[in-house]
């Protein structure tokens, strides 16, 4: 049971011992991968794929374009840049409890993992931001009810270097994020391909309503989406320093007024006819299509950010 305190770390670890060599096992950077965005690891050198049902603790993830793998390799030339890869992540609305969505940061961090890098699908509230950006989350909100009263912290503390009132106001490091526009940069991508902004974390499984995204936007979120945040905050728990790269996936429509049926029915009564579109509506096809055609974008600035970091 994943949401024990006494979660299985230790026969986590002993399986991974025994299955990668040792250069692969303390890797520096941990990547989480959302939708559609598992082909980051298909440029990682020397990778061992371990599947999750190799490995206690981690459930299936179920939804559709996530896999149930973690991948270790190699990043970058030379010597490389020893990381693990996430690819398919759990969401508490799939049945995973709160404490399983995290383990794998937790277990992250036990390797070794100094800073996350995470690649999530998300709408956009900001009618600024166009489909395919990719947005570097400065901020988030993560409001009771929102979130099904959700957070990852619930429960007793879990190890004596965790605090009990966790400040998240420094949640998005600055150091990774200035590392981010440097590597946009340095692959010559056009101003408007990385913007930056905060992101909404909403439970799931169901899309926003015109009504809530209206509510996120006055509220001054920039993009949402059903995950992240609950890794962030236990990355933040356990000392990781965390970059989140939110790609936008499509617009939140959020309408000025809503079409009038009243309207509508008074003038087919009348006789005169309108014609009033129907409202768009956002499905998951199109969230995997778009993740899918940016990936290559997102695999070569994840490289870059990730050869950039000092090492210590
Ligand atoms: Cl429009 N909403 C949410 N909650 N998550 C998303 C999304 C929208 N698009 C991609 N992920």
């Amino acid at each position: 049971d994943p949401s024990d305190p006494t979660e299985p770390f230790a026969s986590t670890l002993d399986v991974l011992a025994r299955i990668l060599p040792p250069h692969l096992l303390n890797p520096r950077v941990g990547i989480v991968c959302g939708s559609g965005l598992s082909t980051l690891a298909a440029s990682l050198r020397e990778v061992v794929e371990v599947p999750y049902s190799a490995l206690e603790g981690f459930g299936k993830s179920t939804v559709a374009g996530h896999k149930s793998a973690l991948a270790f390799g190699l990043v970058g030339e030379g010597a490389g840049v020893p990381v693990v890869v996430q690819l398919g992540r759990f969401h508490a609305y799939e049945g995973h409890p709160i404490k399983a969505v995290v383990y794998p940061i937790r277990l992250m961090a036990k390797l070794g993992v100094q800073n996350l890098i995470i690649a999530s699908a998300t709408g956009a509230l900001n009618p600024d931001l166009a489909v395919g950006t990719i947005v570097t989350i400065h901020d988030h909100l993560a409001i009771p009810n929102m979130t099904g009263w959700l957070n990852p912290l619930f429960g007793p503390l879990t190890s004596s270097d965790h605090t009990r009132f966790l400040p998240l106001s420094d949640a998005y490091s600055v150091k990774l994020r200035r590392l981010a526009f440097h590597a946009a940069h340095a692959l010559g991508l056009p101003d408007d391909a990385l913007a930056e902004g905060t992101y909404a974390w909403v439970s799931g499984p169901t899309y926003e309503t015109p009504a809530e995204g209206r509510f996120l936007r006055a509220a001054g979120a920039d993009v949402v989406g059903m995950s992240t945040v609950p890794e962030v905050v236990a990355a933040r728990e356990e000392g990781l320093e965390v970059l989140v790269l939110a790609l936008v996936t499509n617009a939140v429509v959020i309408p000025e007024r809503y079409r009038s049926i009243k309207e509508e029915v008074k003038a087919e009564l009348e006789g005169r006819k309108v014609e009033t579109p129907p409202e768009p509506v956002v499905n998951h096809e199109e969230v995997l299509t778009v993740g899918r055609l940016k990936a290559e974008l997102m695999k070569s600035l994840v490289a870059r950010i990730i050869e950039m970091i000092p090492r210590d």
